[in-house]
């Protein structure tokens, strides 16, 4: 019992100093994981920095994570043809979304679809 409070109280006391972290380099809306359509995608806003917030607000995102995924057709196809990700992420701005797979996919997909 009171082994699972100490556990409790370490996983506690580290989730808060992580959020803290979190909160401190928060450039803008901070780290985003999208969990749909496929899960462990990851947006950092802090590898963002250079760009102004209106780049992508709000015409490319709402302010709102999640929105995308319940809003648009949020798939590779609408990015290979310049939507959300892909309106950088051509090859020209930004590395392509046409390869590079594993730079915004960092969660579990069939990684053997994934390989340049
Ligand atoms: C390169 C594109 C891009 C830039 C630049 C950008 N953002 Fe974001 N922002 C996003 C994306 C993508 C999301 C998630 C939207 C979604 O899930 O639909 C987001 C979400 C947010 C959110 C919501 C976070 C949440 O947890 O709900 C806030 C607040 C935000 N951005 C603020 C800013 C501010 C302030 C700036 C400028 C300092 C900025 N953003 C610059 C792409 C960008
Ligand atoms: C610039 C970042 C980025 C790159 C590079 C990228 N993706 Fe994606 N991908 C996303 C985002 C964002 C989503 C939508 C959010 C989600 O599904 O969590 C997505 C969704 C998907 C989906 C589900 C939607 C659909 O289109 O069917 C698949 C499958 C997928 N990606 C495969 C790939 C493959 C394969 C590659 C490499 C050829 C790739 N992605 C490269 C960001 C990227
Ligand atoms: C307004 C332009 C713009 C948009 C929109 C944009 N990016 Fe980027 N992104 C960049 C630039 C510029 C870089 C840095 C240059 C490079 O790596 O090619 C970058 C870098 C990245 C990186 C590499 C970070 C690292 O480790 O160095 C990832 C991952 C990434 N973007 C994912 C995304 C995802 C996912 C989306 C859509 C939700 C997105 N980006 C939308 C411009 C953009």
């Amino acid at each position: 019992m009171k082994k699972t409070i100490i556990v409790l109280s370490i996983v506690f006391l580290v989730f808060v100093a992580f959020n803290c972290l979190a909160a401190d380099d928060d450039e803008g809306g901070g780290l985003i994981v999208f969990e749909k359509p496929v899960a462990g995608v990851v947006f950092d806003h802090a590898k963002h920095s250079d760009l102004d917030c209106s780049d992508c607000h709000d015409d490319l995102f709402e302010q709102d994570a999640g929105s995308t995924a319940e809003n648009k057709d949020f798939t590779m196809k609408a990015m290979e043809e310049g939507e959300t990700c892909g309106a950088c992420h051509d090859g020209d701005t930004a590395f392509s979304v046409k390869k590079n797979c594993v730079k915004c996919h960092i969660g579990k997909m069939n990684t053997s679809k994934l390989e340049q």
